[in-house]
């Protein structure tokens, strides 16, 4: 691996969510999902803004096929709408639904593009939430029926499924802090939410691969480090509680079986659990959960800085970065994917790991020729394949990577003020317009290596 080429194989890719970049939120049969009715709900939504016309993606995708293969990038990584196959949430499927991707996969695979498909990136159909969501273990039955049918349909082409987007997302920022869909604050739901999400994953694993023999199955995990504040006995305890209750809780019973015990007393403490017996645990849906994987995709954008609160629980505090944050308030720590990749490695031994989404939201603006030198954008992701590939020296078994993300999008509770994407969306015409990192990722993916900057006559440095 010379300096910065990565192996052959490696999977170069960008990333994208149906519910923030389709719209046609009520076309095609698609029904009600949760996200459509949060967004309704005033207040919810930072710009006040919803995901109903979003980058109307469900009418362009010819169009944003062609964008993918222009870049030229070997893989995409998008989600199924969960409501759109299966309106009601259960029974009916709505062979539109399927219709829409079944065409979308066969796009893609004459572009020369490997379709990289999430079955649930936090759409649940309302009518499931009506009934519980996923605090009920019947919405775990759904998620396998939603897995076998589009499984079954699309099994034959796609050789890459992901069940599960950032269950903690769903689990926390949607049960326990209120922040997404469904906006609960309820911590004991949010651990029942947690483990449906899990024991569905289990159960789904074995479906897809019964529909898809030899493609690879895995989920999709967000992996923040957690650093002390300041160098006390206090403030590392602050980072053990976070690290249990945002990375251990999912990779421990996936890759060991087992919740991990003292974030189990963690929650017994905090009066979230009435004691150590995790009462949502049924015999056998911690083998399920632990079935052996193909892949881990880890999301990366950030560390978190922590220091103990009086009860010695993590706080995050704000740091004062080396680079300005990014619009969504996240420091730069570039370092961070390098030492997330290489414990994952090392601790939990996945088959393989994906980066399945890493990127930045900042906002330039374009110049008179229309050109938009989205500086810091390209500088976020060379320096975090600068780190992925360290990693890979030290012999973690990465075998792709995906920008976060494709286009500018509905970034859930902040609406369309956070952009993302190589692609500029103007939303009032939906244009695309490839920014500088569009070009550059070109550029990176057709060599299959990282630019060093400094070498680029292109480039100015950011000051
Ligand atoms: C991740 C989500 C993705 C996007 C990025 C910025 O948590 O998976 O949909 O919103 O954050």
């Amino acid at each position: 691996m010379a300096d910065r080429s990565f192996p052959d194989g490696f999977l170069w890719g960008v990333a994208t969510s149906a519910q923030q970049i389709e719209g046609g939120s009520s076309q095609g049969g698609r029904g009600e999902s949760i996200w459509d009715r949060f967004a309704a709900t005033p207040g919810r939504i930072a710009d006040g803004s919803d995901a109903r016309v979003a980058c109307d993606h469900y009418h362009r995708w010819r169009e944003d096929v062609g964008l993918l293969k222009w870049l030229g990038v070997g893989a995409y990584r998008f989600s199924i709408a969960w409501p759109r196959i299966v309106p009601g949430g259960r029974g009916a499927i709505n062979a539109s639904g399927l219709d829409f991707y079944d065409a979308l996969v066969d796009a893609l695979l004459a572009a020369g593009v490997l379709p990289f498909v999430t079955l649930n990136h936090w759409d649940l159909p309302q009518p499931l939430q009506d009934r519980g969501g996923w605090g009920a273990r019947a919405t775990a039955e759904a998620f396998v029926e939603y897995a076998g049918a589009v499984s079954a349909r699309l099994g034959d082409r796609v050789r890459h499924w992901a069940t599960h987007n950032e269950p903690w997302c769903i689990a926390t920022l949607g049960h326990e802090q209120g922040e997404h869909a469904p906006g609960h604050r309820d911590p004991a739901e949010a651990l029942r939410v947690a483990h449906h999400l899990l024991l569905s994953h289990g159960w789904a694993v074995e479906t897809l691969r019964r529909a898809a023999p030899g493609a690879e199955v895995g989920i999709v995990l967000i992996v923040v480090p957690g650093w002390p504040a300041r160098p006390s006995e206090a403030d590392r305890e602050a980072v053990r509680r976070f690290d249990g209750a945002l990375n251990r809780w999912y990779l421990d019973p996936l890759f060991r079986g087992r919740y991990p015990a003292d974030a189990i007393a963690d929650r017994v403490r905090l009066g979230h659990l009435a004691g150590p017996d995790l009462p949502f645990v049924r015999e056998g849906d911690l083998e399920a959960i632990a079935t052996p994987l193909d892949f881990l995709g880890v999301n990366y954008y950030c560390r978190a800085v922590l220091r103990a609160d009086a009860a010695g629980d993590p706080v995050a505090v704000p740091v004062t970065p080396e680079q300005e944050p990014t619009d969504m308030g996240w420091e730069v720590f570039p370092q961070g994917l390098h030492d997330v990749l290489v414990r994952l490695a090392r601790e939990y031994r996945p088959a393989k790991i994906y980066v399945t989404e890493n990127g930045a939201a900042y906002t330039d603006a374009a110049d008179a020729t229309g050109r938009i030198a989205d500086l810091r954008r390209i500088e976020y992701i060379d320096s975090h394949l600068a780190q992925a590939h360290r990693a890979i020296a030290a012999g973690v078994p990465l075998g792709g990577y995906f920008a976060w993300s494709l286009l500018d999008n509905f970034e859930w509770a902040r609406g369309y003020a956070m952009r993302f994407g190589l692609f500029d969306v103007d939303f009032a015409t939906q244009r695309r317009r490839p920014r500088d990192s569009a070009h550059w990722y070109r550029r990176v993916v057709a060599a299959g290596a990282v630019d060093d900057l400094t070498q680029q006559p292109l480039l100015r440095r950011i000051p």
